[in-house]
């Protein structure tokens, strides 16, 4: 596992930042994960697209460390050369004496971190429980500040399941604590619109692109927490599930506890085009 910290380059257990950096202390940073394939990273341009709207949108200069990230980045693409992994990348808003208010003279810390992961290609099967979704009114800032986010996951496991599905109401399901979620009803995918209340995933994007391709009925909007019951399946996406078959919700088997015809014709596909 190797790192950069504002472009140095070490192993990662003896990469540091100072006890000070603002995501430490306020979680005030943004991050993406990125999937590598054999050494290619997925849509790494998405990715780094994104990164720049979180930033803009917590008010952090990205640009005055767009460089350096190009570069630790090539660094860490070239230490995890042809392997199987993931690529976290943080940008927080630097290292100053603690105060809420923002910093005049400090630039943003850059991580780049590269961790090998096993190469999958069976479809995950998951079991789910639904939550109610405590975070704020930005989940479509990929922010470091987690807090409801790993509680919603710990609480799942806690309950014998591998994700939580998140609900503001009975009426409004969002997303997953770390995923999206679409389901199938009657042939069309469902998933929640791009909008404040969820993260606008790339994989969620990469699945209704391959949706619109393969000529699927797809809807963005809000559904219920009966119509997700209900559905003739569930499907998690995100950069490390990938696309995952939901086969149980709250106990309740989904799908007869197996991945869906239309889960595994898109998680076919998606790894039909990684190859
Ligand atoms: N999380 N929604 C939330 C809240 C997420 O944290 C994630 C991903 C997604 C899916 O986004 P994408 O398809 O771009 O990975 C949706 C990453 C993987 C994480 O925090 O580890």
């Amino acid at each position: 596992r190797w790192t950069c910290v504002n472009g140095k380059l070490l192993p990662t257990e003896e990469a540091l930042l100072p006890v000070e950096d603002r995501a430490l202390q306020f979680g005030d940073g943004v991050y993406e994960v990125i999937r590598l394939y054999r050494g290619t990273p997925f849509a790494l341009k998405q990715h780094l697209a994104r990164l720049s709207a979180s930033s803009a949108a917590i008010m952090l200069d990205y640009g005055c460390v767009e460089n350096e990230l190009q570069a630790s980045l090539e660094a860490i693409l070239q230490k995890a050369s042809g392997q199987d992994g993931q690529i976290y990348i943080q940008v927080t808003r630097g290292t100053a004496i603690r105060n809420h208010r923002f910093p005049e003279h400090t630039r943003p810390n850059v991580i780049c971190t590269f961790s090998p992961l096993p190469a999958k290609n069976a479809i995950q099967l998951l079991k789910t429980v639904t939550l109610p979704d405590e975070r704020w009114m930005h989940c479509n800032i990929k922010a470091t500040s987690l807090l409801p986010n790993i509680l919603a996951k710990e609480k799942a496991y806690r309950h014998g399941a591998d994700e939580a599905i998140l609900y503001r109401s009975s009426e409004h399901i969002t997303e997953g604590s770390s995923s999206n979620i679409f389901m199938v009803q009657s042939g069309t995918l469902i998933t929640h619109p791009a909008n404040q209340w969820i993260l606008n995933g790339i994989t969620r994007q990469y699945v209704l692109a391959l949706a619109k391709s393969l000529q699927i009925p797809y809807e963005e909007r809000v559904f219920s927490l009966q119509e997700l019951l209900n559905a003739d399946e569930v499907i998690v996406t995100s950069t490390l599930q990938e696309i995952a078959a939901v086969v149980e919700i709250d106990h309740h088997p989904v799908q007869n506890g197996c991945a869906g015809p239309l889960t595994r014709r898109l998680h076919e596909e998606f790894m039909g085009s990684l190859s």
